[in-house]
């Protein structure tokens, strides 16, 4: 057992995630908000201090980058793959092809399917190879199913142009600009048994089946229920995209609270955040977990889930939760990765 008093001192140079996630090989990580990054030095201090993977919040997105045809707004993008190198940190790409976020002039540019095609080409070729041996992961496809009908999403802008194909597209044009980075398929929703994890199964195994270079899914587990748990169904999940030859990540973890909050609310999201980490320590296809955020200053919970919010590990003041020391404990205890 850590003792409390020592994390809230962990500025000090005590305990922390990066240290006992480092002895055991492990990704801990958070997403970052670009612009608590540039103005907001203790928000820089505890991402150094405390992780060893990052992932931007929104500015590797398409409307952050991709300003018009062939040309592309980097500067967020080198910022924080400069610190991440400067901090030795891993750090994700997030995300090359997203229904949600494509760029206005892309939309409305009435280009054909050919057109797009090489856009999206040129795009995905000069972003990926400027962090070639940089960025170690990219979520090269995120969200591609429709929860209504559980086949791809026939509404998104790059199923319209490109049809099923963009996938294996997306991910063969990242690989071949970096050869060694790891490519992600990225999803919410879909850690347990259900019919959504069995599209996401069947889609992969498909990509898997046809040489396609794909390293592993994307678990986001953005948690909106009280008392939630990890399940057995989680592990057989997990089992079967193993046996296809892929890793998993915790991407986007948050625990949201029913506002408002008290210390009971705050003890039991304690345990989802403990049981969470447990997890993925002990199931050999997680090989790290990443934070839509760590403080309650910074998170998208309050804008997109009214009523709710609190959902990370430190509070607005950035002082640590009993998610945190949660977290750091199972840390402490757990086996260490391959
Ligand atoms: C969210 C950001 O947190 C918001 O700031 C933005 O307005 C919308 O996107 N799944 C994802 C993330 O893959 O990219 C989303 O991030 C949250 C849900």
């Amino acid at each position: 057992m850590v003792a409390f008093a020592s994390v809230a001192q962990a500025g000090g140079g005590r305990s922390n995630l990066r240290d006992y996630a480092q002895k055991r090989n492990f990704l801990i990580g958070t997403c970052v908000d670009m612009r608590a990054f540039y103005k907001d030095a203790a928000y820089t201090a505890i991402l150094a201090r405390e992780f060893n993977a990052l992932v931007a919040e929104n500015a590797f997105k398409q409307k952050a980058v991709w300003t018009g045809p062939h040309t592309y707004n980097f500067k967020d993008t080198d910022a924080l793959v400069d610190f991440a190198q400067k901090h030795k940190m891993k750090i994700r790409g997030h995300c090359l092809v997203w229904h949600h976020e494509v760029p206005q002039w892309l939309k409305e540019g009435h280009y054909s399917g050919k057109e797009v095609n090489d856009l999206l080409k040129d795009y995905i070729t000069a972003f990926v190879s400027r962090y070639k041996g940089k960025v170690d992961q990219w979520d090269v496809v995120n969200e591609a199913i429709d929860d209504k009908t559980f086949g791809l999403r026939l509404d998104s802008f790059w199923f319209q142009k490109l049809g099923p194909e963009y996938l294996s597209l997306a991910f063969q044009w990242a690989h071949k600009a970096d050869p060694k980075a790891k490519l992600y398929y990225n999803e919410y929703s879909a850690e347990d048994m259900g019919k959504k994890s069995e599209t996401v199964y069947g889609l992969l195994a498909d990509l898997m089946k046809n040489k396609i270079p794909v390293s592993g899914v994307g678990w986001q587990c953005h948690i909106l229920e009280q008392g939630w748990r990890t399940s057995e169904d989680m592990t057989k999940n997990a089992k079967r995209l193993g046996k296809l030859g892929l890793e998993i990540m915790v991407t986007e973890l948050d625990v949201s609270i029913k506002l408002p909050t008290t210390k009971e609310k705050l003890l039991e999201q304690a345990q989802c955040y403990r049981d969470m980490m447990d997890f993925c320590l002990k199931t050999p296809q997680v090989k790290g977990l990443l934070m839509w955020g760590f403080t309650d200053a910074h998170s998208w919970i309050p804008s997109f889930q009214p009523g709710k919010g609190d959902a990370l590990i430190f509070d607005k003041d950035y002082q640590p939760k009993p998610a945190y020391q949660a977290m750091l404990e199972e840390l402490a205890k757990g086996k260490n990765k391959k």
